[in-house]
């Protein structure tokens, strides 16, 4: 790789025109999606900057249906674990960010499914969860806690429970608890791979629309629309559903090193299409994921439902190998 390096001599260099100059380059090679780092040696400011890093376009997998959308995205998040415990960095955890919601639950299932057979050690993964509503205890059937342990903790042969971290909606400080929570994230060195899933508006985690892009983990207002879509866990009355939860962010999700979005019916159609067609705006957060230069949307064939028939065509053909 090669890197170009600028040393702007304390002495040489006033500041004004150290500033400008460093801001404009951290600009310009931001805007172009390229790495940069900047740090202090002694009265040196370093710049260095990746010119060679290799660009990723997001990435949309469609499969025929559920089922094989959630084969598929197993397999890639096995893969990477896999080839992360094989690799140079064995030793440290893998960090793996989890969703909730029943687009996941496949998935869930088919990670099981190797654990079990032997495939895939969790024994070195550490998992951060997305989101819990406020105020339901871990033994409340629709907390999230409950459900993570439900449909996958408690299945799994070698995950370590102190390995499991999932915000507590019980929390008499929500800023303090999510303080502690990116953290802790920044404790690992950050996310290597977040799976996410996203409802009828976009929202990304519990960031509704309007949120900002940038945002970081606390607590959320719940739009009525998502408190009346929940409600077919909570006997159907939307004033059941929490009216607050704590979340990972936008900058949050979109700070890990890649991110794979499972998208799933009709009903998700109208969000897929501002997500891959529309422009990058806070009124469909998980529209962020055009930003990060690594994320895949896994979906299936109804969810691509209003989507334009070129898009529709170009990623069939893009991603015709089905590779992983
Ligand atoms: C909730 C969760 C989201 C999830 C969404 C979609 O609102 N907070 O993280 O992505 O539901 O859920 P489902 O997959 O059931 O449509």
């Amino acid at each position: 790789m090669a890197y170009l390096t600028i040393l702007l001599q304390e002495y040489k260099i006033n500041k004004i025109a150290r500033d400008w100059f460093t801001d404009t380059f951290f600009r310009c090679y931001t805007a172009c999606g390229l790495e940069r780092k900047s740090f202090l040696l002694g009265k040196q400011a370093i710049l260095v900057m990746n010119i060679n890093k290799k660009e990723k376009a997001m990435r949309v997998v469609i499969q025929d249906d559920y089922s094989k959308m959630c084969k598929w995205a197993a397999d890639y998040i096995a893969e990477k674990i896999k080839a992360h415990q094989a690799g140079p960095e064995a030793e440290r955890p893998f960090v793996l960010g989890l969703p909730t919601g029943s687009s996941p639950i496949g998935v869930y299932k088919e990670l099981i499914a190797k654990n079990k057979s032997g495939e895939l050690s969790f024994s070195n993964v550490v998992t951060f969860n997305m989101d819990e509503y406020l105020g339901l205890p871990h033994e409340h059937d629709q907390s999230y806690w409950y459900f993570m342990h439900d449909n996958f903790f408690d299945h799994l042969v070698d995950m370590k429970p102190e390995n499991i971290n999932i915000l507590n909606g019980m929390t008499d400080d929500p800023e303090g608890e999510c303080a502690r929570y990116e953290e802790k994230i920044a404790s690992y060195g950050g996310i290597d791979l977040f799976m996410g899933g996203i409802g009828v508006d976009g929202h990304l985690a519990f960031n509704e629309p309007f949120t900002s892009l940038t945002s970081r983990t606390g607590l959320r207002d719940l739009t009525t629309d998502t408190r009346i879509v929940n409600s077919r866990f909570f006997g159907n009355d939307p004033d059941a559903v929490p009216a607050q939860a704590l979340s990972v962010g936008i900058g949050t999700v979109t700070d890990s090193k890649e991110v794979l979005v499972l998208i799933s019916g009709h009903n998700k159609a109208r969000a897929m299409a501002a997500v891959v067609e529309g422009g990058v705006s806070q009124k469909w957060t998980c529209s962020a994921l055009q930003m990060h230069n690594g994320a895949i949307i896994a979906c299936d064939e109804e969810a691509c439902g209003e989507l334009t028939v070129d898009t529709y065509k170009y990623f069939l053909d893009i991603e015709r190998d089905q590779r992983l």
